[in-house]
């Protein structure tokens, strides 16, 4: 159990952080901090997310409010006990930890789903610290839609001078008019870019404000978990620079302005608060007709007079840098597959349709008899993956359990990044290089929800 030897800053500010203001309406669940082993009991729940209107049959990792924050110390085991209180399967994802594969929450290529009223241990060690994020992998696109994504943070080992942490969780809900749910997805749409939702949210709440002191440090760490939108957001007001990027520290830290986020992707922004009380930083979500503010900042009290420059460096993660030179080259080809007979229905379901594919291979459900790996990988040798989309359309390329880095591109320039989610654009070919260090089945899919439901999904394996 990861018990802290002695209070550090970080503790005390999360703390007092309990205790700030929030406009009305917008509770502080969404960043409830669980400092121990927890259980998180999935559960169905009512709940107000447009304003005046309650949403029925929303789905939680709690009972009575929005997914809780797991935090998590680095390199100490945490385990979370997951109680199924639905009425359908599910299994839990711990999007962008390198854990152990038996712990990976992928219907039956790492464990059977966890039947209703059953529970699961999971024990999750992560060697990375950063901001992560958890979510179903069975009835995926409904489970995800009706609420069930959450963050999850893996603290640094030392903090490097924040006075306070505040993840942001950024989705849409599809949402009529009065508060209920409409159809998750259009057919037609999953065969293109993917549905979007009509209401964006941030922790569950439309438009929070967030009062925070004037002139302190703040840690914000912003996760898409979104099932469809791939969004360009702005930070206005304040000074601030994104020191993250899927959970990877930047070498050079990058202004706030433009940064493009695909589901499945986050951003850490070390932002300065405003001096005077009542002055405001919005974060924006770019749209073609103008900035769709999603959250606001306000500065509360005297200034603490703290600068950016005072925070040290984050910490690199330890990721294995690729033998280039030595590395083997595999080919994955994303492709557009209509009419293909569709995925098994399962316990897990199935939208019904089968549109999209891996190396001509459309993803047949979840089962226990699933397709053959798309590759079979030694264990400690070094890859280059060669992504090639042959499609009109985004998809952002994950790949659970390892930590790869971006190489080269044949469409535009790209940092090399490290990250476990990227978003390939239409009709590019990228290369991005791993060392194959965690043995297993690693699903690896894109995650717009619809397209990984309709086949755009597969496995790599990594022998022991
Ligand atoms: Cu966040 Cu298999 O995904
Ligand atoms: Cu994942
Ligand atoms: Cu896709």
């Amino acid at each position: 159990m990861p018990v802290l030897s002695r209070p550090t800053r970080r503790e005390f500010l999360l703390g007092t952080a309990a205790g700030l203001a929030v406009t009305a309406g917008v509770g502080l669940s969404g960043r409830r901090v669980m400092a121990a082993d927890t259980t998180l009991t999935v559960s169905g729940l009512d709940h107000a997310i447009l304003p005046g209107t309650v949403t029925p049959d929303m789905m939680s990792f709690a009972a009575d409010g929005p997914p809780p924050v797991l935090r998590l110390r680095r390199g100490q085991p945490f385990t979370v006990d997951v109680v199924n209180q639905l009425n359908e399967a599910t299994v839990v994802h711990w999007h962008g930890l390198r854990i152990a594969n038996a712990m990976d929450g992928v219907p039956y290529l790492t464990q059977p789903p966890i039947e209703p009223r059953q529970r699961f241990r999971y024990t999750l060690t992560a060697p990375d610290a950063g901001s992560f994020w958890y979510h179903p992998h069975c009835n995926t696109l409904e489970q995800m839609g009706r609420g069930l994504t959450g963050m999850l943070v893996v603290e640094d080992d030392e903090n490097p001078g924040f006075d306070q942490d505040l993840p942001l969780n950024i989705r849409d809900f599809r949402l009529g008019e009065d508060g209920r749910f409409i159809s998750f997805y259009r057919p037609r749409a999953a065969a293109r870019g993917g549905t979007l939702g009509t209401v964006s949210t941030v922790n569950w709440a439309v438009e929070p404000v967030y009062d925070l002191p004037a002139g302190s440090l703040v840690r914000l760490r912003l996760a898409v978990t979104d099932m469809t939108r791939v969004g360009i957001y702005d930070l206005a007001g304040g000074a601030a620079q994104v020191i993250a990027l899927d959970s990877n520290p930047l070498p050079r830290p990058m202004t706030p302005d433009g940064i493009i986020l695909a589901p499945g992707q986050r951003a850490d922004i070390a932002l300065r608060m405003p001096d005077a009380e009542g002055e405001t930083v919005t974060l924006n979500l770019r749209l073609p007709q103008g900035p769709k503010p999603l959250a606001h900042l306000r500065a509360t009290g005297a200034s603490a007079r703290r600068a950016l420059a005072e925070l040290a460096p984050l910490t690199p993660n330890p990721i294995a840098e690729p033998d280039l030179a030595n590395a083997r080259i595999l080919d994955f080809v994303f492709g557009w597959s209509p009419g293909g007979k569709p995925p098994v229905a399962g316990i897990c379901g199935t939208l019904g349709y089968t549109f999209w594919s891996i190396n001509r291979i459309a993803w047949d459900g979840d089962s226990p008899d699933p397709v053959a790996p798309l590759a079979v990988l030694k264990p400690g040798r070094s890859y280059v993956l060669r992504l090639r989309n042959e499609t009109p359309n985004d998809h952002p390329i994950h790949l659970h359990g390892l930590t790869f880095r971006l190489l080269r591109s044949n469409k535009r320039p790209i940092p090399p990044l490290l990250t476990d989610t990227a978003l390939l654009q239409s009709g590019e070919t990228m290369e991005v290089a791993l060392v194959a260090d965690n043995p297993g089945d690693w699903a690896f899919h894109c995650h717009v929800i619809e397209h990984q439901k309709t086949g755009l999904t597969g496995y790599i394996r990594v022998e022991a």
